[in-house]
């Protein structure tokens, strides 16, 4: 079954033969929820409710040439089975309805027209206090839920891994990938450049890299991981702060999850005050590494500034000379 807008009576049919449509329930009409890259995502409209439909192919969406682990709609699946038994992490994102293992395929609450956070990355864009403690609570709860030595290979997600590992540590860091910065922003190649050609920084990278793909860790428990937690994956519903999109999970250290939310909102250029709610009212897990959690931060911010995945920031050109320059300093 190839979800597909265009073909509402096949869907229909589908959906009724899996028993998520009663037999008389007829589709009113179909509407994309939302923006997104990486997968094929519907609302359906019946007369009396509505939900969300999403499948994983193998490539990337919206660019059908990248080609991307066709079965992560599952593991994404598996991770909202896994938290439901959890009620605070549950309250926080949408119901799980079904997974198609076979389509790569589930089915999810729908949480109403809702927007995501990626408005923070414009000027003067601040999270509120409750927004920023609703976050962060997840990610504690989360990460405090499921600590262990021997995760469950479930959840290996190495595809995804090797994915986002390339754009994370490899990529950005390529002199010549191909990928002029001054597409994005005129004069960004040359403030890249110094990066690429630092042979310490890029040893640190490979380090990170290391940790991020390991599949064993005797040294230290690792946890369930959001896996990208950005304003990408945070709604805005009329029933509160929503967390979405946990495609990219995983079993690792916790810091990288918090690394991560913590360069995005360096990158939304979020003041003291919103940085300080987060790391203080963060629950670290055993062994949690505050020097790797600086590292990962790091990485994140020059990955989104010098690699692929751009995000939509509006930051002169200095404004992202004094973020490289920071992250520089926390990977060192
Ligand atoms: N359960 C839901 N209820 C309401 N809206 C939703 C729901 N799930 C997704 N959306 C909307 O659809 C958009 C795309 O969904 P999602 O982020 O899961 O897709 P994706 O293809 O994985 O995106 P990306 O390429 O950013 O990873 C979301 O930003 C949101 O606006
Ligand atoms: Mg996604």
């Amino acid at each position: 079954m190839h979800l597909d807008a265009q073909q509402p009576i096949i869907l229909q049919d589908y959906l009724r033969q899996r028993g998520w449509l009663d037999t008389e329930e007829v589709i009113t009409s179909l509407e994309k929820p939302g923006e997104g890259n990486m997968n094929y995502t519907l609302r359906i409209i019946t007369p009396n409710r509505a939900f969300i439909v999403k499948q994983s192919r193998g490539y990337v969406e919206k660019y059908p040439t990248i080609a991307a682990p066709a079965e992560r709609a599952v593991t994404e699946g598996r991770f909202y089975q896994t938290i439901q038994r959890i009620p605070k992490l549950a309250r926080q994102m949408p119901h799980l309805l079904g997974i198609d293992e076979k389509n790569n395929l589930l089915v999810l609450e729908d949480l109403g027209a809702a927007s995501d956070f990626t408005h923070l990355y414009q000027p003067c864009r601040l999270l509120s206090e409750s927004d920023a403690l609703a976050l962060t609570e997840y990610l504690s709860d989360l990460h405090g839920q499921f600590l262990t030595h021997n995760p469950d290979v479930a959840f290996a997600n190495l595809g995804m891994r090797a994915l986002n590992n390339e754009h994370i540590t490899n990529y950005p860091f390529l002199e010549d990938n191909g990928f002029d910065l001054n597409t994005i922003q005129p004069g960004l190649q040359a403030l890249a450049m110094p990066y690429k050609r630092d042979a310490d920084l890029k040893k640190t990278v490979q380090a990170l890299s290391t940790v991020y793909l390991a599949e064993e860790h005797p040294s230290k428990p690792v946890t369930l991981l959001h896996g990208d937690y950005y304003p990408g994956s945070w709604l805005q519903t009329a029933s509160g702060t929503k967390i979405i999109d946990p495609e990219f999970c995983f079993f690792g250290p916790a810091e990288f999850d918090l690394g991560v939310m913590m360069a995005h909102l360096m990158m939304a250029e979020q003041p003291p005050t919103v940085l300080n709610t987060v790391l203080s009212n963060y629950q670290p897990t055993t062994g949690f590494d505050e020097r790797l959690r600086q590292q990962f931060t790091g990485v994140e911010i020059m990955r989104r500034l010098i690699g692929l995945a751009q995000l939509p920031l509006s930051l002169s050109l200095d404004r992202k000379r004094s973020l490289l320059d920071d992250a520089y300093f926390l990977l060192s």
